[in-house]
């Protein structure tokens, strides 16, 4: 026993910005940004918090559910930095929706949302929970540096959301960790502690771009091989891939290795770019609103980030 996806929600601050838009303030152009990552605008908060965007995108997903805020027995939050650093984001939305469960955020960066797909199973399997609330949110806008032309074109801010309800629609995952502080970090702020001597960072996102791609391409090929393996199905049982939205390049790449059709790898990366955890939920929210999915359709989530971590499952709809 795990469990089924029984409703989605997203959400997204207002404000969108295009290529041109950060064309005026720093050194890129529409041109370099869409045909290096496939990105034309993102979303980038205003004003509204990673609560307005998990509380939004849970009530769409719980409304097209069909489940009260009080029947859920479980909230799980996937993000790289909440509102605060306590409460999390998870108590947060609890408080706020008019739900009574347990909350709690978890943290696996770009792959947040597969990894609480995995933790809510074992819950599931265990039988202490019939109703789960995933929400995955990010606000990179807070973490990037905006005169940093290499990182700051790539992100955006948002949230998704699914409900789970008993099932047996998990049918493999994967979940990767290569423990790394080089390639993609974002430091803490210190605090002003009189008695410390650590040095200032830069309290900002960095990724050395071209060593994360490398890791990406590899990591997604080799993931859904091996959980569409692990659910005793070939690819060519796939109906759907969902891939991490970093960058068109790598999902382009990883879809001809993988030898699937431009129809069958789901995109949104062009108006939302890179919102971390978000962007799985997010596409899967979409498309699931445009009546894409049927079902039996056999979905593969793939995804990969900071961490280093990755995350694949393969879900039945
Ligand atoms: O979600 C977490 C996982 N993240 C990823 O998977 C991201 C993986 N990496 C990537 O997607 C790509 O490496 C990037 C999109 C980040 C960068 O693309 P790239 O083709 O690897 O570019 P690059 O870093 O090699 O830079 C090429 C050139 C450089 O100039 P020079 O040294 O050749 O003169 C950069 O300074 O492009 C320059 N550049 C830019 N130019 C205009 C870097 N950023 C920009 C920019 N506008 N925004």
């Amino acid at each position: 026993m795990n469990f089924q996806i029984i409703g989605t929600g997203s959400s997204h601050p207002a404000c969108v910005k295009t290529n041109d838009d950060l064309a005026k303030l720093v050194d890129t152009s529409d041109e370099w940004i869409t045909t290096r990552t496939g990105i034309r605008s993102r979303y980038i908060s205003t004003g509204e918090t990673l609560a307005d965007l998990s509380c939004d995108a849970a009530q769409k997903a719980l409304e097209n559910a069909g489940v009260t805020p009080q029947e859920l027995d479980l909230i799980i939050c996937s993000t790289i930095r909440g509102d605060y650093m306590t409460p999390s984001l998870a108590c947060i939305v609890q408080q706020r929706i008019g739900a009574t469960c347990p909350a709690f955020d978890l943290n696996a960066a770009c792959s947040g949302f597969v990894y609480s797909l995995d933790v809510a199973a074992g819950f599931f399997s265990r039988g202490t929970v019939k109703k789960v609330l995933i929400i995955s949110a990010e606000m990179m806008s807070k973490m990037v540096d905006w005169n940093d032309r290499a990182t700051c074109v790539l992100f955006g801010d948002g949230a998704g959301a699914a409900v789970l309800a008993e099932g047996d629609h998990l049918l493999s995952c994967k979940l990767t960790a290569q423990g790394d502080t080089e390639l993609l970090y974002i430091p803490h702020v210190n605090g002003n502690s009189p008695f410390h001597d650590w040095p200032d960072e830069h309290p900002f996102l960095f990724m050395n771009g071209q060593g994360v791609y490398k890791f990406a391409v590899a990591a997604m090929e080799r993931d859904v091989l091996d959980v569409v393996k692990q659910a005793g199905l070939t690819l060519d049982d796939i109906t759907y891939l969902l891939p991490h939205q970093a960058n068109l390049r790598i999902i382009e790449t990883g879809r001809k290795k993988l030898g699937l059709s431009p129809e069958q790898v789901l995109t949104n990366i062009d108006k939302h770019g890179n919102i971390s955890s978000a962007c799985i939920p997010t596409l899967l929210d979409e498309q699931n609103r445009q009546g894409t999915f049927h079902k039996g359709d056999i979905l593969v989530l793939c995804a990969f980030g900071g961490g280093l971590t990755t995350g694949a499952c393969v879900l039945k709809w």
